[in-house]
């Protein structure tokens, strides 16, 4: 008999050959709307393999419930919404979707950093709300980029990528990262710093590090006081790592200038909540890997480390 994977999301057939061909292959039905809990509890429990979605939690109570599970592909590099530790335990592979989405990724997070800074969809909409009616000095006036020093939070590759990018406009790089990027100092110029030196001394603080104990919830109140005041927040990995009633609390009270947002503590967001409000926010819908490129080459990848696994081989991209 062959073995069963379950997709948790609606994807193009053609994308998914590779498990087509080791496994019988269900998928929920949907592209935008989430698999239902119950169902996913349902089909777990006879999957040997899942290809699951960033908003999938993966926890023990899941786990429990799949005794033939071998092997979970989560559509994204970072894999907090799965608990780690316990596949490990249970003898699953993880894998991951890295290096495919370093550059989208890292675009994405210099077009947020570059939209607060200039004001761009602030901008837009005032033009397609028809509010401009004359040209001024200072209409819509934004902060410069180019000869500023950014404070990237989380050197691995994405960060990396990121920085590269920053060098075109001739951006100051100073780091924070679990252990020293020699590669960045090296090829980029990249000072290594202290988390609350890079927090005082950056123009742009750019948070790209994975979601674990230790970035949980770092950008704190006492944080944001660190930032200069003319400074613009980038979080492009992943909403827990910031206390957003923290940012909200320091945007509204001008401890720091503003805030490109592409994740958030909660997702989706509501369209009530009040960092939405806030005129000095960019936010986006958890795009960062969003290009149709990487998203194939993403769903490719995960349904070659599935197939790879149900055969007995080794997959390209595990995280344990
Ligand atoms: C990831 O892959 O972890 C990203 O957050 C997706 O945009």
């Amino acid at each position: 008999m062959k073995p069963f994977v379950f997709i948790t999301r609606k994807l193009p057939l053609e994308f998914i050959q590779e498990i087509k061909r080791a496994a019988d292959v269900e998928m929920w039905e949907e592209e935008e709307v989430p698999c239902p809990r119950e169902l996913l509890l349902k089909k777990a429990a006879k999957a040997d393999g899942l290809l699951t979605m960033l908003s999938d939690k993966v926890d023990q109570e899941l786990l429990h419930s799949a005794p033939q599970l071998k092997v979970i592909a989560n559509l994204a590099v970072g894999f907090d919404n799965i608990d780690i530790d316990h596949c490990t335990e249970k003898g699953i592979t993880v894998c991951n979707t890295p290096d495919v989405l370093t550059d989208t990724t890292a675009d994405l997070t210099f077009a947020l950093m570059m939209a607060a800074a200039r004001r761009i969809v602030e901008s837009a909409q005032y033009v397609k709300e028809g509010k401009w009616k004359s040209w001024g000095p200072y209409l819509l006036a934004g902060t410069d980029l180019h000869h500023k020093t950014v404070g990237i939070v989380g050197m691995g590759k994405i960060g990396r990528t990121f920085a590269k990018r920053t060098t075109g406009f001739d951006m100051k790089i100073l780091y924070h990262n679990r252990s020293r990027n020699r590669e960045a100092e090296e090829e980029l110029g990249a000072e290594y710093c202290e988390f609350h030196d890079l927090l005082k001394r950056s123009d742009f603080v750019v948070c790209l590090a994975p979601l674990t104990n230790e970035t949980k919830e770092l950008f704190n109140r006492e944080a944001f006081q660190q930032m200069k005041r003319e400074a613009v927040f980038v979080n492009a990995s992943r909403g827990a790592v910031v206390v957003e009633e923290a940012l909200l609390l320091a945007l509204e009270e001008g401890w720091i200038a503003g805030a490109g947002l592409d994740v958030f503590e909660r997702e989706p967001i509501g369209g009530d909540h009040p960092l939405l409000r806030l005129p000095n926010v960019v936010a986006l819908p958890h795009i960062g890997s969003a290009s149709r490129e990487t998203r194939t080459e993403m769903i490719q990848l995960c349904s070659r480390n599935l197939s790879a696994v149900l055969s007995g081989k080794k997959p390209e991209t595990p995280v344990q």
